[in-house]
């Protein structure tokens, strides 16, 4: 036996598993079987000594005649109902993480915070019994919560997990040896706080994945990453699902989908004393290459427009921001275009 979950997973409903009740509204209730106990809605109840011992996918009538459907949750929608402190990542972003940032089985990974535990659930899975996830939360009741939803989920505590109450900062040098973490999985505020811990528990070629949900910290997190100078250039992106209604002839995207949950951003640890290969980005129209000043402070400026520089000196022009800007002959045509000429 194991306690991975999996023998929790299959066979017929037993005490103690969860089981969700679908009616034919499609409304879902989760129930944790106990004997001697009923569900009951307002109109009739049903036992739970009915259930225990029928095959999973069985369906069961009430009292008043309301049949429902009996499965046992998924992964995906046990992390959408369990208790939650903070925001969970959804299972459509924890899939992405877990195959982007190649989590595999037998592979240590390092993971903050860990809110409600839904992520650590995903990683749980990929890594395997052989696999070691060390997650790290400044709260402990937040810690807590993650590690009831684990258990419950698992059905015991998963040998592969170690939860620590503390800050990543200051807990990871001291948790892991140097170099030897495969993957770095953090969703928190500040991502770039943790980037020195980071590259020097990270395995030379470990992944950092950083699942952020607004773009300021996108940008902030990427600057971040190439100044660090021991990462390669950072990628990133977002993923949008949108579901389908399938009824008769009404086959179509849903009316309603989530927009948007978070960025994900993605880097690799370089070998000690490696360079990142210098970016080969085409710059702006109107840049003025980076000069070194006196004290050998980089001074790159915009040939005409010193006002678009920020509080901070970023450049905010249309060309850093890569926006695209027609040309003054362009621009000519087009007003050509559309304003009549003045009669002589
Ligand atoms: C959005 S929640 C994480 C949710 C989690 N990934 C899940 O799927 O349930 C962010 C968590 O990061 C924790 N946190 C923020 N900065 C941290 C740090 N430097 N070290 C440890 N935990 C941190 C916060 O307390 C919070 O619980």
């Amino acid at each position: 036996m194991t306690a991975t979950g999996s023998q929790y997973r299959r066979g017929p409903f037993r005490e103690g598993d969860r089981v969700q009740l679908t009616d034919p509204k499609g409304r879902m209730h989760t129930i944790t079987l106990t004997p001697g106990k009923q569900f009951h809605t307002h109109r009739g109840h049903v036992k739970h000594d009915d259930l225990i011992g029928s095959p999973d996918g069985s369906t069961i009538t009430n009292t008043a005649g309301t049949e429902y459907l009996a499965l046992r949750p998924l992964l995906s929608d046990y992390v959408m109902s369990m208790p939650r402190g903070a925001a969970v990542v959804y299972p459509k972003d924890a899939g992405q993480i877990v195959t982007m940032a190649d989590v595999f089985p037998g592979a240590t990974v390092v993971e903050a915070g860990v809110g409600s535990g839904a992520l650590s659930m995903s990683l749980l899975r990929a890594v395997g019994e052989s696999g070691r996830v060390l997650s790290f939360e400044r709260r402990a009741d937040f810690a807590d919560i993650a590690v009831a939803n684990a258990r419950a989920f698992f059905g015991e505590d998963h040998p592969a997990w170690t939860v620590a109450v503390g800050d990543l900062v200051e807990s990871l040098p001291g948790a892991v040896e140097p170099g030897t973490v495969d993957r770095v999985v953090l969703d928190m505020l500040a991502p770039w706080e943790c980037l020195e811990v980071v590259a020097d528990a990270l395995a030379p070629g470990g992944v950092l994945i950083c699942y952020v949900a607004t773009a300021t910290q996108l940008s902030k997190v990427a600057e971040a990453m190439r100044d660090f100078g021991t990462f390669t250039e950072p990628e990133a992106w977002e993923s949008l699902v949108r579901g389908w209604h399938l009824e008769g002839l009404a086959v179509r995207p849903q009316h309603r989908m989530h927009g948007h949950t978070g960025f994900l951003i993605t880097t690799r640890r370089l070998a000690p004393g490696t360079t990142p290969p210098l970016r080969k980005r085409r710059p702006g129209r109107g840049y003025v290459p980076a000069e070194e000043d006196q004290d050998g402070a980089a001074t790159g400026a915009m040939l005409d427009a010193t006002s678009h520089l920020g509080p901070e000196g970023q450049d905010w022009s249309s060309e850093a921001l890569g926006e695209r800007v027609a040309s003054e002959k362009k621009m000519r045509k087009l007003v050509r275009g559309v304003v009549p000429p003045t009669p002589r």
